[in-house]
């Protein structure tokens, strides 16, 4: 799309040389010969640069930037003025200008000021086009995916949510496993019933058979009240058995039990206890390995794994990094109170390069630290952890024993990303901090000069 112009002068000469001069770098050109004129086309249209006069007769610059500010907050003014002093300058950009051009002026500092403005402007829309997408694929329950296989298990989650047929989840740690758990929950008929999640992993054998089970009073000294366990206090919802190939194999009997018999024997008790709970289960290891090391049983797999999820690691679905880095950005610069709404190109590029072992996790720690070191509204790479930082070292290769020109390097690098997000030109045009226009302007040019590519 064109980028729209407003200028605004009540100097006639002045006004048609400036229109004269931004038409023929490409932009559209809307002339207003006073604030008043002005401030009535800002009612009626959206221009992304006003380049107004500040002093006029009547409605004066300061009247069209607070105008503008209130219709068309995405639009950037720039100030011209022949009567420029440090305060009013100072004064203007106070009151949200992007720029204070003094008169005279050159017109190459004049077209470079507007150019960075739309700059802004552009990556300011595009980000809010990002920032869209994740609402889109939020889904309603904070699972945000755009890759295909993610979307498959969204769509078998929904369908098997209502039944009470035990899940396996399985995946790399931090893939995010319980919030799948928790989706199954709040999806399913018992979503009105309790959610409970213990991790297996966190409990020796006895601690844990005193949570899940509980304990009749006087079943061991110290028992002195009875005591229901998460199995029993979890009747009528769902219980979430995390890190379940970690259960000592007795745990392990025990627990198939209860999902065979659907009652639990308390501690020192003698008549069991019919249970309603619905029973989820993760782990973050590789399970046949774990039930051919004998150390998980099989008959109990088989309980648990009447359906399994296994959530890709986030490698393998880079597409999800820009759309997750930007609900992170969301969910933290909100929670911090602080205006930052972007991830500089660089930092994208960076990430899209990181192997992430620690996967969504990483990536939101990450974030979140980003958003609490940036100071202005955006997350840059000194943001990032050191290590991630000289990760980013470009690896120098060599075309016919030569170093690459600048855009044989920058094609190489394009390609690259839009490799990575499987084609999606908007992702990639994220991650490279160019807009779409830019990106596919470029593609085109190369693909004139390459058609087979
Ligand atoms: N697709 C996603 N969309 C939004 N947030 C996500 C997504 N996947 C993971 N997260 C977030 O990442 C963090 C880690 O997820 P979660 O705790 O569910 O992982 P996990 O697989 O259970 O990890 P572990 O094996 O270490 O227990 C959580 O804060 C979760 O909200
Ligand atoms: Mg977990």
């Amino acid at each position: 799309m064109e980028a729209r112009l407003l200028i605004v002068d009540d100097e006639e000469i002045a006004l048609l040389n400036l229109q004269h001069v931004m038409e023929k770098e490409g932009y559209q050109v809307t002339a207003a010969r006073s604030g008043a004129a002005a401030v009535r086309l800002l009612e009626q249209k959206d221009y992304d640069v006003v380049l107004t006069d500040l002093r006029m007769e009547g409605v004066d610059g300061m009247d069209v930037l607070r105008k503008s500010r209130a219709s068309q907050p995405k639009a950037e003014v720039i100030f011209i003025t022949g009567y420029a002093t440090a305060e009013s300058a100072v004064q203007a950009l106070k009151h949200g200008a992007f720029y204070y051009i003094a008169k005279p002026f050159r017109l190459d500092e004049v077209r470079k000021v507007v150019a960075e403005a739309l700059a802004k402007v552009a990556l300011r829309r595009e980000n809010d086009a990002l920032r869209r997408e994740v609402e889109r694929y939020r889904d309603g329950d904070g699972i945000v995916t755009q890759d295909t296989a993610m979307q498959r298990l969204l769509d078998i989650a929904r369908q098997i949510a209502p039944t009470d047929c035990s899940v396996l989840i399985t995946g790399e740690s931090g893939t995010g496993k319980e919030l799948f758990a928790k989706y199954l929950h709040r999806h399913s008929t018992r979503c009105e019933g309790p959610y409970t999640a213990i991790n297996c992993g966190a409990f020796s054998e006895q601690l844990l058979a005193n949570e899940l089970f509980g304990h009749e009073k006087g079943a061991f000294t110290g028992a002195t009240a009875l005591k229901k366990g998460l199995i029993e206090t979890s009747s009528g919802g769902t219980l979430f058995l995390d890190e379940v190939t970690e259960m000592t194999p007795s745990m392990q009997v025990k627990l198939l039990r209860v999902l065979q018999e659907k009652e639990v024997l308390r501690l020192g008790g003698t008549r069991p206890v019919k249970c309603d709970v619905r029973v989820l289960a993760a782990t973050n290891r590789d399970v046949s390995e774990a039930i051919r090391n004998g150390v998980f049983r099989e008959d109990l797999y088989f309980r648990l794994n009447v359906v399994n999820l296994q959530i890709p690691p986030l490698a393998q679905r880079k597409g999800d990094i820009p759309l997750l880095a930007q609900h992170f950005l969301l969910k933290y610069a909100s929670r911090m109170k602080k205006p930052v709404t972007r991830i500089s190109g660089e930092v994208m590029a960076l990430l899209m390069d990181y192997p992430f072992p620690g996967n969504v996790r990483e990536l939101e720690n990450l974030i979140e630290r980003g958003t609490a070191m940036a100071v202005d509204d955006a997350i840059e790479v000194e943001h990032l952890p050191e290590s991630l930082q000289k990760a980013g070292t470009l690896n120098l290769r060599r075309i016919d024993g030569r170093l690459p020109t600048l855009e044989e390097q920058e094609q190489t690098y394009i390609y690259r990303v839009l490799e990575e997000v499987k084609g999606n030109q908007t992702a990639a045009a994220q991650i490279l901090g160019i807009n779409r226009a830019s990106l596919w302007r470029k593609l085109k040019a190369w693909q004139e000069a390459e058609p087979g590519k």
